[in-house]
């Protein structure tokens, strides 16, 4: 990967859990385990290649139209992975959020998401943002009704862009430079809407369980060939 420029910020939307276990007559629920720990693989490649952020959408707020068993499947896992992020972050100084509404989530996990907003605060390394409970539209409306407040207490007076993305879920964390969706559909699924206004997008029929650091050097290498000129001219 010599050359190469490396994004700042990559975006993943993880699908294709359900189709992977599926073919291995697995329940879905494996697929989902086996997503995690793709996952964890994928983040530890990502902090050493360079990549600052690395932004995931694991449950969204239409997830929970879910079988009860899934839903809770997906739950532990989480809690699993919350549990473990709060040792790595601490041993290698590293940055996880949650973005999502929070309060929709048990008050087990958002404790856990209390304790690595805390930890956040003392280091500046590699940061992992995992989007739990998670619309991209819902996520606007929230940050319209937060700025209306403070519009009416005289806590703000403009608005333009900046200020507003300040609003989001994602405040102080840049806008992703490639998005990629495993999983063979082609569709951004209510993630990042506001965040992905000029982002690269790479889709790939890989299922996410089998998606790899190969697989991720060559959406890198695609996102190279490509020319970015955020609406300017050629
Ligand atoms: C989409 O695949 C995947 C999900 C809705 C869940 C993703 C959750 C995890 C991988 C678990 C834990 C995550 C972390 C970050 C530790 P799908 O079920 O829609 O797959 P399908 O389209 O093949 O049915």
């Amino acid at each position: 990967m010599t050359d190469t420029n490396i994004p700042c910020h990559i975006a993943i939307i993880l699908d294709g859990n359900g189709r992977w276990a599926k073919k291995r007559g697995l329940p879905r629920t494996a697929g989902h385990a086996r997503g995690a720990e793709t996952f964890r693989k994928i983040a530890t490649y990502c902090k050493n290649i360079g990549v600052e952020y690395l932004t995931v959408y694991a449950f969204s707020s239409e997830n929970w139209k879910r079988p009860p068993e899934e839903v809770k499947t997906i739950m532990k896992l989480l809690d699993n992975y919350l549990h473990e992020a709060i040792d790595t972050m601490e041993r290698d100084h590293i940055k996880m959020k949650v973005l999502g509404d929070v309060e929709g989530l048990s008050p087990e996990l958002q404790a856990l998401v209390a304790k690595t907003d805390e930890i956040s605060t003392r280091y500046d390394g590699f940061q992992a943002n995992i989007c739990l409970n998670y619309g991209g539209r819902a996520e606007i409306v929230n940050a319209a009704k937060r700025y209306a407040e403070d519009l009416a207490s005289g806590k703000v007076t403009e608005l333009d862009e900046k200020i507003f993305g300040n609003y989001m879920y994602s405040a102080e964390i840049p806008d992703p430079d490639l998005l990629i969706r495993p999983g063979g559909e082609q569709r951004i699924s209510n993630f990042l809407l506001w965040q992905c206004a000029y982002s690269e997008f790479y889709f790939t029929d890989i299922l996410w369980p089998d998606f790899t650091p190969d697989e991720l050097d060559k959406a890198i290498a695609e996102f190279n060939r490509r020319d970015r000129r955020f609406g300017g001219a050629k």
